[in-house]
């Protein structure tokens, strides 16, 4: 479609997107599994170059590269201020209002509203998003590699070094083996993991994980029994640290099940479809093991991203193996059917 972008209000950017990654949330929203308000503009991975600034906006100028975040950075709220609390409070981000912070949008579609996604909108040539959620990054960053590092890359990162903290020599599960569990087992091999076991309904994913470091992996489909007890059989009493990376009720309770159960962290990342709840037996706590959470790994969007990137740039971290396929934008539904028939791990679009 074509749409309009109106230029920014006072406090917003208005970026030229030269590359998006496709997420697992975008894929979820279109299944109608997550709920935002429609007709928007998805895409929330997204890497472009600041075409124009509005009022008041001092940390990014035109031509800047910058990231967009779909957890923004205030650093005025009580989470931002808090030495460890990453889920700024001044947007509505969840269940998300896809407006700005002025209560109205800034695309439309012949004469229509057209709402945005998660402050972002990356999945058209030109955004609007609040500077609490743009970050400059290097100049010569690549914009086709870097995008992933807006989302997938810090959400799975973060979920081991933030949320989880990894730990040498500990045995690790990862829940879904797509973009952002295939980032969880980068870290976890970073962080010295001695086992790795890799849960995914589709083989295909396997051969991909196994070259990041998954040291088994495991078809609940092709088990005699629940995944969390083979899971349990394999590592003696469960693993040190679980993650779910899916974004389904029984495999967040199937992680939880996995973990030892007196120290095993289990970490959720997946989002669950909208209105679901979280049903487990309690005594599951009460041997100790942990339940956690966090978005975009906790990271402080505009403080830690663009170092994130720096650390790319610098070649102390390599993304690249993540991104398995791109696409021009104009192929975006081509990349779409790729990524929802399960044939990729992260499949970018980009100019
Ligand atoms: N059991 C095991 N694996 C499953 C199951 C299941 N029941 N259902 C789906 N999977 C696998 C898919 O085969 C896929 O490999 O989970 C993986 C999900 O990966 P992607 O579709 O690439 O999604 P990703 O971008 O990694 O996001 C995963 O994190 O950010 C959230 O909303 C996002 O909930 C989503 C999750
Ligand atoms: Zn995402
Ligand atoms: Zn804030």
């Amino acid at each position: 479609e074509k749409i309009e972008v109106d230029p920014p209000k006072p406090g917003e950017v208005r970026i030229k997107i030269i590359s998006s990654g496709i997420c697992g949330t975008d894929k979820h929203i279109l299944e109608g599994k997550d709920k935002v308000p429609l007709p928007a503009i998805l895409g929330h991975e997204g890497a472009g170059i600041v075409e124009s600034i509005g009022e008041g906006v001092t940390s990014v100028k035109p031509g800047d590269k910058v990231l967009m975040f779909p957890v923004p950075e205030c650093r005025e709220c009580s989470s931002c201020l808090h030495p460890k609390g990453n889920f700024c409070l001044k947007e509505k981000v969840i269940p998300p209002t896809g407006l700005m912070l002025d209560g109205t949008s800034r695309f439309t579609c012949r004469g229509r509203k057209i709402y945005h996604l998660y402050g972002t909108s990356t999945f058209t040539e030109y955004t609007v998003v609040h500077e609490i959620a743009v970050g400059k990054i290097d100049d010569g960053a690549p914009m086709d590699r870097v995008c992933i590092i807006s989302c997938g890359v810090p959400t799975g990162f973060g979920a081991v070094f933030n949320t989880a903290r990894v730990t040498p020599g500990s045995t690790c599960v990862v829940f879904g083996l797509g973009g952002i569990g295939s980032a969880v087992v980068m870290a976890c091999k970073a962080s010295g993991a001695s086992r790795i076991i890799g849960v995914d309904i589709n083989e295909e994913k396997f051969p991909w994980a196994r070259d990041l470091g998954v040291t088994d992996c495991l078809n609940p489909q092709k088990l005699e029994k629940p995944v969390q007890e083979v899971v349990v059989e394999m590592t003696g009493n469960g693993v040190d640290f679980a993650f779910e990376a899916i974004g389904l009720i029984d495999t967040m309770v199937g992680a939880l099940e996995s973990c030892h159960p007196s120290y095993g962290v289990c970490v959720i990342i997946g989002v669950a479809p909208s209105n679901s709840q979280l049903i487990f037996d309690p005594l599951l706590l009460l041997s100790g093991r942990i339940l956690k959470g966090g978005a975009v790994g906790e990271y402080k969007t505009r403080d830690s991203i663009p170092k994130l990137v720096t650390d790319y740039m610098e070649k102390k971290i390599n993304t690249d193996p993540l991104i398995t396929h791109k696409f021009p934008f104009k192929s975006i539904n081509k990349a779409f059917e790729l990524f929802q028939a399960g044939h990729c791990i992260r499949c970018c679009i980009r100019e």
